[in-house]
């Protein structure tokens, strides 16, 4: 994957909606939706699952990547080469600092699509989690 173009980012935005339409988030009430890119251009979405034990909750993005991971379509080969998330509030909503550790993982350099107050802004994942923790 050389470039993410305009046209799959828009892709990777209209996926990331389509999540969080589907979101089960009873609790909270936020609605968030993730969309990935894998290097080999496949797209893999998620939402996030909330639990009446609150801290059972999975994030979008985290959702994404487990699913990801179980449908052998990211490894250590195949990583993620970008990922769009949104909320249907349109709220500011950059990842989380438990789901930037668990995308460092399968993409440090990752560009990381996301919104606040309504508009779109782009970032590296090395940017958004430097000295992401390593083994
Ligand atoms: N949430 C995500 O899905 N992604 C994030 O990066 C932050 C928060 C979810 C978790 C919970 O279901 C709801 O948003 C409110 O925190």
């Amino acid at each position: 994957m050389d470039s993410l173009t305009a046209a799959m980012k828009e892709r990777l935005w209209s996926a990331a909606e389509a999540a969080a339409k589907i979101a089960y988030a009873p609790y909270s009430k936020f609605y968030v939706g993730a969309a990935l890119l894998t290097e080999q251009g496949e797209i893999v979405s998620g939402c996030n699952v909330e639990n009446a034990s609150y801290g059972l909750t999975s994030c979008a993005e985290r959702t994404a990547v487990f699913r990801a991971i179980a449908e052998g379509r990211l490894s250590n080969k195949i990583r993620i080469a970008a990922i769009a998330v949104v909320n249907l509030d349109h709220q500011r909503s950059s990842p989380c600092g438990a789901c930037r550790q668990v995308l460092a993982e399968f993409g440090p350099e990752a560009i990381v699509l996301f919104e606040s107050d309504g508009s779109r802004h782009e970032a590296t994942l090395s940017a958004l989690l430097p000295e992401s923790f390593r083994l």
